[in-house]
């Protein structure tokens, strides 16, 4: 198992390119159990997640190949519909196979996703959605078992909470389906709006792309053809690079990446004293004279990413005053905090907020990612703390952040990844 052995405080500099959006590329690769041909996706991110993802269709009988940053998925020959518990529980994204797998074959079983370090997670609102599109659902030794022999029929779907997944779910789901499909309070994420253009361009008729009310006019099971296409940069990574640079008062650049889909964030940094050049495809985030606290509320887009509010509160660690971060998605998502107590940071939490108080000197020490952003919010803190800190149990990051000590260390970081001793 490998660790990160990071040299602090330090300065960084010059640019860093985005990768393709992971919370993109799982529904899109998932989205190919739809095609009637072999579909190619571009600026895929080279992480852990996508391979995981990749392995499943495989395990299905798809035909894949995969390189750096691109994938050919075939999945015409596909002889199995079951995802089994041993990928799902390493990746409970892989749940994007359900909608698509039933609406195609008229039946699967998909493993139950499990627990999560960050919350419960639970899927009820797939699983009801597809009820009313006329699969019969049942639960039985830990895996789902879907039926819908006649295939699915277009329905109205209510979502009583916002769900990314969940929307990309039944937005695959009812491509196929016979008939007309609503979904009110759909998810308005960019990675789901990719999804739905992608659809819309293979031959799908998709309105109110975009807008919280999808209506999707299926194929009643025609398989669609899906032209090469490239995925969207990741918003969530390039959020990430952008604290790397306020959290040690950097100028850096970000190349690659789509300003529109980090309003909220860049909103939140301006906020807090940082100032920035915008291009079509590049954001330029310059030093603040003085970085200002700022209160946080996560919701789903176009407020606040909860998969940004570590990386946030960690950077408030160094700002003049206090902050109060309000967590409202996931009821365990400050996972972070005790491991960043341990570098000297004042937090306290009550219920589903903290309140960060700053500036404080952090000092290196060994700490422990628990999930994915929380593992890259403690990087960003030993960037600014003195000494020597080691984050261990990275196997987190390597799921959804590509190289990213390698390209840290193109900016200028003192970063090294290095062996746990046995
Ligand atoms: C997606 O997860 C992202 N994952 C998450 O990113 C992200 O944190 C989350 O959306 C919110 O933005 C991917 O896209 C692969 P939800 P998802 O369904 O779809 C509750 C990362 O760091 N809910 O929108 O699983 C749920 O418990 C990851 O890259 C139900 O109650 O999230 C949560 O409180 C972490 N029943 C809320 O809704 C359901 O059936 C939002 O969850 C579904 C969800």
């Amino acid at each position: 198992m490998d660790y990160l052995q990071i040299e602090g405080p330090t300065k960084l500099n010059g640019s860093v390119e985005i990768a393709g959006a992971k919370n993109a590329s799982l529904p899109l690769i998932a989205m190919t159990l739809l095609a009637d041909n072999k579909v190619c996706i571009n600026n895929i991110p080279n992480v852990v997640d996508i391979k995981t993802l990749v392995k499943l269709l495989g395990n299905l009988g798809a035909t894949v190949n995969i390189d750096q940053s691109s994938v050919q998925i075939d999945t015409r020959s596909l002889s199995n519909t079951k995802a089994t518990y041993d990928i799902v529980k390493t990746m409970r994204a892989s749940i994007l196979v359900l909608g698509p797998l039933l609406a195609r074959f008229g039946h699967c079983e998909v493993s139950l996703p499990g627990g999560c370090a960050i919350g419960q997670r639970p899927i009820d609102l797939h699983l009801k959605a597809l009820e009313q599109m006329g699969a019969e659902i049942t639960i039985e030794a830990g895996y789902v078992l879907a039926k819908a022999k006649d295939g699915l029929k277009g329905a109205h779907i209510v979502f009583d909470k916002i769900t990314v997944t969940g929307t990309a779910n039944i937005v695959m789901a009812a491509a196929l389906a016979k008939g007309k499909t609503i979904i009110t309070n759909a998810a308005l994420e960019p990675e789901v709006v990719q999804l739905c253009e992608v659809l819309k361009n293979s031959g799908v008729s998709i309105d109110g792309i975009g807008s919280s009310e999808l209506t999707i006019y299926g194929t009643d099971r025609r398989l669609v053809h899906i032209d090469p296409f490239d995925v969207i940069p990741d918003r969530i990574e390039a959020g990430t690079y952008l604290c790397a640079a306020a959290i040690t008062n950097s100028e850096v650049t970000i190349t690659n990446v789509c300003a529109d889909h980090l309003e909220s964030i860049i909103s939140k940094l301006e906020q807090m004293g940082f100032s920035f050049d915008i291009t079509s495809d590049t954001i330029t985030i310059k030093p603040a004279k003085s970085i200002k606290s700022v209160d946080i509320v996560t919701q789903e887009y176009p407020g606040f990413p909860t998969d940004m509010q570590a990386q946030f509160l960690t950077l408030c660690t160094q700002a003049k005053g206090v902050s109060i971060i309000e967590e409202r998605l996931f009821e365990n998502r400050f996972m972070h905090v005790s491991e960043l107590q341990r570098l000297g940071a004042d937090i306290k939490l009550k219920g589903n907020s903290a309140t960060v108080v700053g500036k404080i000197d952090l000092v290196g020490a060994d700490v422990m990612a628990t999930d994915l952003r929380a593992s890259s919010a403690l990087v960003l803190a030993a960037l600014a703390a003195k000494g020597t800190t080691n984050v261990h149990r990275i196997y987190h990051l390597d799921r959804g952040y590509v190289e990213l000590e390698k390209k840290l260390q193109k900016l200028g970081a003192k970063i090294k990844r290095l062996k746990e001793q046995a």
